[in-house]
């Protein structure tokens, strides 16, 4: 198991440490593992989707061999899905209870998420936003990226100042989500997520993404112009970030390589 960082990594941009390597996974891990050594009882940011999946699994692997330990964290999610059916096994919350928590030997209570089944998504969603905030903040947020550039649920345009909200999800992430489920026709047309300027708040973010389809969405937000239209860009307004990418997601990366 990787202990440390050690991969290629690529320069000129402020503030975002870029990590390729194929193995995503253990170079993902290795920064959750720095994190959770200097805030044992911090709090950790987790998303769902594919692009974690290695990285819990990891993480999961060194619990289990009594190298990991995150009997002191508490959690947040990135967003949760509006519409479900009751217990619907592609919630978020349950995907995250049985990608993330189990692996991890942590209690579910210890995952704040929004509640799909709230009476007022909107005022859930504000609710949620201060118990993010009701937690001293998050430590390390960890993200994925759409193909768009969306992070968390933010397609674009979306307000890099935006609080947690009530959002429609755009077309294409839902015809990309729909491989979690049997027909596009179930994937939810609403979704709760942080906001941009929620996420921004964390101290450390965390960005994973794998595979070509992410390339263009991957070297617009690192590399194109900064703004509203490509969220994933907002990255780059914040002081502490890595993000880890396979060979294929940074191949259009123009600055590749330090
Ligand atoms: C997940 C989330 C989304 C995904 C993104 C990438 O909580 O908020 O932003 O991170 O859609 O999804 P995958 O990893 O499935 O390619």
């Amino acid at each position: 198991m990787r202990d440390d960082v050690d991969a290629v990594e690529t320069g000129g941009r402020r503030g975002i440490r870029v990590i390729v390597d194929p193995d995503t996974a253990g170079a993902s891990a290795a920064v959750v593992r720095d994190f959770v050594r200097a805030e044992p009882r911090g709090v950790l940011g987790l998303a769902t989707g594919s692009s974690p999946l290695g990285l819990y699994r990891v993480l999961g692997e060194l619990t289990e061999a009594g190298e990991f330990d995150a009997s002191g964290l508490r959690y947040v999610a990135l967003d949760e899905y509006l519409g479900l059916p009751a217990g619907s096994a592609q919630s978020y919350r349950s995907v995250l209870e049985r990608e993330a928590l189990e692996p991890l030997r942590s209690d579910p209570a210890r995952l704040a998420m929004p509640d799909p089944s709230a009476p007022d998504p909107a005022e859930e969603a504000a609710r949620y936003d201060r118990s993010i905030a009701a937690t001293g903040g998050v430590g390390l947020q960890i993200l994925g990226i759409g193909r768009n550039g969306h992070i968390g649920f933010n397609e674009p345009p979306s307000p890099f100042d935006g609080r947690t909200r009530v959002v429609d999800l755009a077309e294409s992430t839902r015809r990309d989500n729909s491989r979690f489920f049997d027909s596009v026709d179930e994937v939810p047309r609403r979704a709760v997520t942080q906001g941009i300027g929620t996420i921004l708040e964390a101290k450390r973010l965390l960005l994973v993404a794998r595979g070509s389809a992410k390339a263009d969405a991957v070297a617009a937000a690192l590399e194109g112009p900064i703004g509203e239209a490509m969220p994933a860009s907002a990255l780059r307004l914040h002081p502490d970030v890595t993000v880890v990418l396979d060979p294929e997601a940074a191949a259009l990366l123009a600055v590749h390589g330090s």
